[in-house]
């Protein structure tokens, strides 16, 4: 299986969720990165307003392509319950390209369900798998026992009927 971990992370806690999923499977990975200025008070007002309306912004180029693979594990930050405006974005621009989707996120607790659903909605495809991750589980270095059910997981469509788990 040829898969893609492609996320936006805007502090650093979808960043390291990511890496272990690409790190568990072995595949490559792409960060996502937005035009738009994000950081302070100002940016996080500006964000939660953007996701919460559905709006779209201006992304930096990216490498890779994903029609290049057989599974696409798309990540982002929970803001206002929905997806990020960076990750939203790229799967509007990519929603052709994409074969089979799997979703994660990273949360403080609430709007995971949301986040899903309107990613879901966004391709028109259901997900093959879903994590959510949070915060205090990312701090407490606890999330390995979500990540390692949820590879083990993406990788078994794809598995050959001969191969061990
Ligand atoms: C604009 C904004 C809105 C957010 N809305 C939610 C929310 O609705 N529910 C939630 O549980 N966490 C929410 N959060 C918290 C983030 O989802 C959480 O901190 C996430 O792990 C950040 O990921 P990152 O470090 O990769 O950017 C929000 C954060 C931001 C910046």
């Amino acid at each position: 299986m040829k898969a893609l971990v492609v996320y936006y992370s805007r502090t650093g806690n979808t960043r390291e969720v990511a890496a272990r999923i690409a790190d568990e499977l072995g595949c490559d990975i792409e960060e996502i990165h937005d035009t738009q200025k994000r950081t302070g008070i100002i940016g996080f007002i500006k964000s939660g307003y953007q996701a919460a309306r559905g709006k779209d912004t201006v992304l930096e180029p990216y490498e890779k392509d994903p029609s290049s693979y057989d599974l696409v594990i798309a990540g982002t930050p929970v803001w206002a319950g929905k997806p990020s405006v960076p990750i939203s974005t790229y799967l509007k621009e990519n929603r052709s390209k994409i074969k089979k989707v799997a979703f994660f996120c990273t949360y403080g607790g609430s709007g995971a369900e949301g986040t899903f659903r309107t990613m879901k909605e966004i391709l028109g495809m259901e997900p093959i798998e879903t994590v959510a991750i949070t915060e205090r589980e990312i701090k407490e270095d606890t999330c390995d026992c979500k990540i390692e059910p949820f590879v083990r997981d993406v990788e078994e469509p794809f598995r050959e009927p001969s191969e061990p788990r």
